[in-house]
């Protein structure tokens, strides 16, 4: 399988080029282009003869998205029409779109599956279920579609190489690299939103995959995209729920690192326990 990559850059550096030719053991073609540039994109599936596109392209931070709507909905639902644009107008149908489990909102039965009504609670949430439906809409009025909507849980983790992996810019908004970043001694202490949620221990409970795992979970969702018409949801979980204190204790056991942390206030919008059903992935 050959892939060719595209991306703004606006979330990451050109260095990461080097870090996935060293792990993949081949040069890779990159183009530093925009999906909002249609041409462009156009231009690139049909010199490529590229017959799927997985399409990762968004951003993800719950309080910019609140912060700078306008941004996210630029970047988020215009790329997302742009990018299936171009493919209309090459013929390229068939799509793997990385959308979230913030879609379905506050959950109303544990575990989540992929029936469970959506109803995000922020523009970013807003974002993933405009794009979606925009699929939908997209996947019914011609057969020659065929689509995947993601739906991740808590992506964490690193390629076992440790050459790629997260590195937020500024302060971390999610718990892993702050943790990671606690144990490095580049922060020092972590502060937990909330020790008064009715689970065993009172933090909060969320579903946390491995990235190597949903990886391998966009790489059957191009072989379901190849052998299937039209639209499908698929939850990417491990289907099991960990507290932030298990997570604390598991990262001490395995880096041989103390993690110094503070019970804190609750993080407004946060829900007590989140996890999947994910057994139609
Ligand atoms: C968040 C987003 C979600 C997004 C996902 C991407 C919110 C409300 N939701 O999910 O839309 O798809 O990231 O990975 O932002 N925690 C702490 N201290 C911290 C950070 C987190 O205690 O410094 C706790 C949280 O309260 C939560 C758990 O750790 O219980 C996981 O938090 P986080 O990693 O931010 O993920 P979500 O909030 O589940």
């Amino acid at each position: 399988m050959m892939f060719f990559l595209l991306d703004n850059f606006s979330n990451s550096s050109h260095s990461v080029i080097e870090d996935i030719e060293k792990i993949s053991g081949r040069k890779q073609v990159f183009y530093d282009l925009d999906i909002r540039d249609t041409d462009a994109v156009c231009h690139i599936l049909k010199i490529h003869k590229i017959d799927a596109v997985i399409h990762l392209a968004g951003l993800k931070s719950v309080g910019d998205s609140s912060n700078v709507p306008i941004n996210y909905y630029s970047n988020n639902v215009q790329g997302a029409i742009s990018l299936v644009q171009a493919m209309e107008f090459v013929g390229v149908r068939r799509l793997v779109f990385s959308s979230s489990a913030t879609v379905y909102g506050s959950p109303k039965y544990l575990p989540i599956d992929e029936l469970h009504p959506s109803k995000p609670t922020n523009p970013y949430g807003r974002n993933k279920l405009h794009v979606e439906q925009f699929l939908s809409d997209v996947a019914t009025s011609n057969r020659a579609w065929s689509i995947s909507c993601l739906r991740y849980f808590n992506p964490v983790g690193a390629h076992d190489s440790g050459h790629i992996g997260e590195f937020p810019i500024g302060v971390p908004n999610n718990l892993m690299p702050y943790i990671a970043e606690v144990a490095s001694g580049y922060r020092k202490n972590l502060f937990i939103f909330g020790g008064d949620y009715p689970t065993s221990d009172g933090t909060g409970v969320r579903d946390y995959i491995h990235v190597m795992d949903l990886a391998e979970g966009h790489v059957a969702a191009l072989r379901f995209v190849s052998t299937n018409k039209g639209i499908e949801y698929f939850n990417l979980g491990s289907g099991k729920g960990f507290s932030v204190l298990e997570m604390i204790s598991k990262f001490e056991e395995v880096s041989g690192e103390k993690i110094k942390y503070e019970v804190s206030e609750r993080r407004v919008g946060d829900v007590a326990v989140s996890y999947a059903d994910s057994s139609k992935a």
